[in-house]
């Protein structure tokens, strides 16, 4: 039912472009995707490199700054996240408002948001200070939060973090610590994490990177803009989708169904069935991120007492999509959460926390986006065209 003459008559010419498949919404120097031939760089660096040499937090000075960090630098950036880890007494109340089962990715957006209420010396998007104190506290209390999420719903006590540890040690204590007892971190989890971390601290103009950007534009404050981030991570089509996957590959086993004929079930298009952790909208090759996650989970699955037979089930199914049309036709392969959840799941996190996981690992990105768009003062607002289908005027009846 669209009339298009009318339509450019009503609103002169616009671009029609759902899902913004073919449309920059901006120009940007963090994050370059070479979706055909599968490269992913930072600030210019190739994600193999920084995988292999980096750590996650010169990763997230390298995304924010531009530049990887002096040894100077890098220490001085870590101090002053470590020092700003704590909540505010008062924000640990909000945790016991949640239901106990509460799902912690809404927790964390809440949360997130709510920091907006407690620092109000950080609020400006144009003033540099200001934009910096946001964005270390921001940088130290997310991972304090999410923690505080786990242990909600597992209805244990929440434990302040110990700033001797770094972050993913921070964390990872936050997570499985008991109060009064040492915690032992394996040095083995925390560079698996570290490595898992950095994979997925930029990705370009994403859902929630977009998101982050579109409230921003409107000059909401750092916490609101990536509250709002949060929320768009929380879809299964977007960073649900690695606890999507795992919820899949359990069921495949719990049904005892054959990978070949789950596929077979996906190609079905009215099965409304996809299989997750496949397909993206830029990587039409491989997605770099799921080959270095692949490699460690062939390192790692088993030394961290991950399930074998998951692990299985997984390869299978991506063997089964190399060989088979629909999904060659589609240039449909692994995206970087189809063996990511193994991974998680072997280090104990539940399902539950693997968006959670990400959302810390997106959290550089997000921050160093929204930097860029406020870096020369406000930027044009958000405010997408659309293309009006519905009635034409009629009168109230009686008017
Ligand atoms: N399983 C089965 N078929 C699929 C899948 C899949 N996972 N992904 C895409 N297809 C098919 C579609 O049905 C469509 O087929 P058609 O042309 O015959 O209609 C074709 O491939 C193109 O798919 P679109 O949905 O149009 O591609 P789009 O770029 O819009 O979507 C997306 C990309 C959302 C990632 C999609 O591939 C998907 O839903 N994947 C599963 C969820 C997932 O893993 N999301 C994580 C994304 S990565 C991230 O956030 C880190």
């Amino acid at each position: 039912g669209l009339d298009i003459a009318n339509l450019l008559n009503t609103t002169g010419a616009v671009t029609y472009d759902p899902g913004f498949m073919n449309t920059a919404n901006t120009e940007s120097a963090i994050t370059y995707i070479d979706g055909a031939e599968g490269i992913l760089r930072y600030r210019g660096y190739p994600i193999e490199q920084l995988a292999e040499n980096s750590s996650f937090q010169e990763v997230t000075y390298l995304l924010i700054y531009g530049e990887l960090p002096t040894a100077q630098q890098l220490d001085d950036f870590d101090s002053l996240t470590r020092r700003h880890t704590l909540l505010n007494e008062e924000l640990k109340n909000f945790f016991g408002g949640f239901p106990r089962d509460a799902h912690p990715m809404p927790v964390l957006s809440s949360a997130v948001s709510a920091l907006s209420t407690y620092y109000p010396d950080s609020l400006d998007p144009f003033d540099p200070d200001q934009v910096e104190r946001s964005t270390y506290r921001l940088l130290a209390k997310l991972p304090t939060i999410a923690a505080y999420a786990y242990k909600k719903s597992v209805g244990q006590p929440m434990l302040y973090p110990d700033n001797s540890l770094d972050l993913v040690g921070n964390f990872l204590r936050g997570c499985f610590g008991v109060p009064a007892e040492p915690y032992e971190v394996d040095p083995d989890i925390v560079k698996a994490l570290d490595t898992l971390l950095i994979l997925h601290a930029d990705h370009e103009q994403n859902c929630s990177t977009s998101t982050v950007r579109m409230v921003g534009s409107s000059q909401a404050n750092l916490f609101a803009s990536v509250s709002a981030g949060v929320n768009a991570l929380y879809g299964p089509a977007h960073g649900g989708a690695n606890e999507a996957v795992l919820n899949m590959l359990k069921e495949i086993q719990a049904e005892g169904t054959s990978p070949e004929d789950f596929m077979e079930k996906v190609k079905n298009k009215e099965s409304g069935v996809r299989l997750m952790g496949f397909g993206h909208r830029v990587y039409k090759n491989y997605d770099p991120r799921a080959r270095i996650v692949k490699g460690l989970a062939d390192d790692l699955l088993h030394k961290f007492g991950g399930d074998d037979e998951l692990f299985d089930i997984a390869q299978r199914l991506e063997q089964k999509a190399l060989e088979d049309d629909y999904f060659v036709e589609r240039k449909l392969y692994p995206n970087v959460d189809f063996y990511t959840g193994l991974l998680y799941k072997a280090m104990g996190f539940p399902e539950k926390m693997f968006t959670v996981l990400f959302a810390l690992g997106r959290l550089p990105g997000w921050i160093a986006q929204w930097r860029e768009m406020n870096a020369q003062g406000p930027t044009k607002i958000g405010r997408p065209r659309q293309l009006y289908i519905g009635e034409s005027k009629r009168d109230y009846p009686g008017a």
